[in-house]
């Protein structure tokens, strides 16, 4: 208890006599390639949603220049009528990835299951959100509800739906 309390760490916890303190590290996994430098083993196209947004193009771009992934699935409700699309595919294509875009609310269960059952995705990385910040005294349930669905109901929606 005296070592916990002079070890100057934030958090500790004793076990069986030690101390023990949170650390993040890396780990290595051999094999298939997982956790390796590439997305090798993934099956099937990497959904990214909210693709066509800031967050997205960015995500996307990492995975197919970084990652080595080679098909993508770009999601938003807008889909291919958002904003700069083609020269988003265009550049992705050019950095070799097979690149679909599609228009999906990822907050509708059904839609995500049809979605994901038609392109056998493989991965996903949910990057969809609406942005409505606020101090917490200006924030209604209505406002939570409309950053929330686009969240967390999204992500459970791709949980059950990539079981
Ligand atoms: N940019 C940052 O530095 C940053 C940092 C921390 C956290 N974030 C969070 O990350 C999220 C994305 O940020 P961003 O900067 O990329 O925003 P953004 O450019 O507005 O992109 C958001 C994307 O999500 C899509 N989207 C929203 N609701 C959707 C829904 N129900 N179904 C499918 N797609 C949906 C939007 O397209 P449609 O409108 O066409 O659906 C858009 O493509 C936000 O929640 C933001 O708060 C961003």
């Amino acid at each position: 208890m005296v070592a916990a309390l002079v070890s100057g760490e934030p958090e500790a916890v004793v076990v069986g006599g030690g101390v023990r303190v949170p650390r993040l590290a890396r780990v290595v996994v051999d094999g298939d390639g997982a956790g390796g430098a590439g997305l090798e083993w993934v099956r099937g196209p990497v959904l990214v949603t909210g693709g066509t947004g800031g967050l997205g193009h960015v995500v996307a771009r990492h995975l197919v220049v970084e990652r080595g992934v080679r098909e993508l699935l770009l999601v938003s409700r807008r889909g291919p009528a958002a904003e700069g699309v083609e020269g988003l595919v265009a550049e992705l294509s050019e950095a070799g990835a097979r690149v679909s875009v599609e228009a999906c609310d990822v907050a509708d269960a059904a839609a995500v299951a049809d979605l994901v059952a038609r392109h056998g995705v493989g991965a996903v990385v949910h990057s969809a959100g609406v942005l409505d910040d606020g101090t917490v005294e200006s924030l209604t349930p209505e406002r939570l509800a409309g950053v929330l669905r686009p969240k967390v109901d999204a992500a459970w929606n791709l949980h059950e739906a990539t079981k």
